[in-house]
């Protein structure tokens, strides 16, 4: 007798169906690259700079090496350094508090709210002396409440630099990351809606200065070949990263649709399951759904179920900044931000990734629903 065959497991991410969809259309661009041997800042590098700026209405893009080098630009571009405070939320991933520290600014922590995004009244109560600029961090696809922190913002004179490592594609009030303000800085690592096949990054910004200064900074200093007017870094795109991203750019407006319908799918399943915390998308927003994150109790033992029944489920993240190791200089012990604990014990990832399958779907579903009944 022959054995029933479990289904394939479900990834929480399936680059392999992403990268199917533009193979083809990356060997051509790749085998052009190959052929002029023009394999840094080539052609290709500018031509994705001017279509992700067309893609976002931003006038100026600046493709550099990977997000954390983005940020960290995009902070030296506006000359933030050793005697400013810079205000990053406590649930972002590493690299948002790493860049700030990376400028020799110091690092001020605040909460999120119960939506896990930065906490505009948390930002109004850190304000201080020295501080300039606060970092919004679209967490999961969707915008912070950007109005409520350009009230803050403006009349204290502060930059909002945008970490959009997780929202390309996302919108507020019909505007995306880097239109206003002090710029956005994005990651195409790979697993990211748009994601390159290695690392890569970008900074988006509407004053052609700061871009002019990324230029600069990402190639040691120099926008023209052996001079260097400031001590910049290597921080360079490679041209075929660029011929990957224009071609997954064609398609990101489809992806990001579908991974729309797929969060409207979870919403409508879970939405009367006992014990689950569903995303919500705030007022304005134009969700990208880079992740899907419920919140649920005993959240480790869930996991385990699902990874048993085959669901690539995650956690983003498992540990907030301020009790991470590399942070205890900051000395900020348990309960300093009660809302990014609360997630971090609690955040549980379920798979959505533009080739997923309502067939996945259902099954990833039905896995959660058997995991929570105790
Ligand atoms: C919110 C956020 N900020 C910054 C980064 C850093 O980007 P990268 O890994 O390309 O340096 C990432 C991604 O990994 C991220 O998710």
């Amino acid at each position: 007798m022959t054995q029933p065959t479990s289904p394939p497991p479900i990834p929480l991410v399936d680059l392999h169906w992403q990268y199917a969809q533009v193979a083809e259309a990356v060997a051509a661009r790749w085998q052009r690259i190959l052929s002029t041997c023009d394999f840094i800042l080539g052609q290709e590098v500018a031509q994705f700079e001017e279509a992700f700026s067309a893609f976002t209405g931003v006038p100026h893009c600046v493709a550099v090496a990977n997000g954390t080098d983005a940020l960290e630009l995009l902070l030296r571009a506006h000359q933030v350094g050793s005697s400013d405070e810079v205000i990053v939320p406590a649930n972002s991933f590493i690299a948002t508090a790493l860049a700030v520290e990376r400028t020799g600014a110091t690092l001020r922590l605040v909460d999120c709210t119960a939506d896990q995004l930065i906490d505009p009244a948390a930002v109004r109560a850190a304000i201080g002396p020295r501080t300039v600029a606060i970092i919004p961090v679209h967490l999961y696809g969707q915008h912070a409440d950007m109005a409520a922190l350009r009230a803050l913002a403006d009349p204290a004179g502060l930059l909002l630099i945008e970490d959009a490592a997780q929202a390309q594609g996302a919108r507020q009030a019909g505007r995306h990351a880097g239109a206003d303000g002090g710029g956005a800085a994005t990651s195409f690592y790979p697993g990211k809606n748009l994601g390159a096949l290695g690392d890569a990054g970008a900074v988006l910004t509407a004053d052609a200065e700061v871009a002019e200064r990324i230029r600069g900074l990402r190639n040691y200093g120099s926008v023209e070949k052996y001079v260097h007017r400031s001590r910049g870094f290597n921080s360079r795109l490679d041209t075929i990263q660029a011929a990957v991203l224009l071609a997954k750019l064609e398609r990101l407006t489809a992806w990001n649709s579908r991974r729309h319908a797929l969060a409207h799918r979870y919403q409508a399943a879970l939405a009367d399951t006992p014990g689950l915390t569903l995303p919500r998308t705030l007022p304005g927003n134009d969700h990208v759904w880079h992740l899907y994150v419920v919140h649920v109790e005993q959240r480790d033992r869930v996991l385990d179920r699902l990874r048993a029944a085959g669901v690539g489920a995650g956690i983003h993240y498992p540990i907030p900044i301020h009790r991470q190791g590399a942070f205890d200089h900051l000395g900020l012990p348990d309960g300093s931000f009660p809302n990014a604990e609360w997630s971090a014990q609690r955040c549980l990832s379920l798979p959505i990734y533009p080739g997923m399958t309502e067939e996945q779907q259902d099954r990833v579903v039905a896995a959660l629903v058997a995991a929570l009944v105790t």
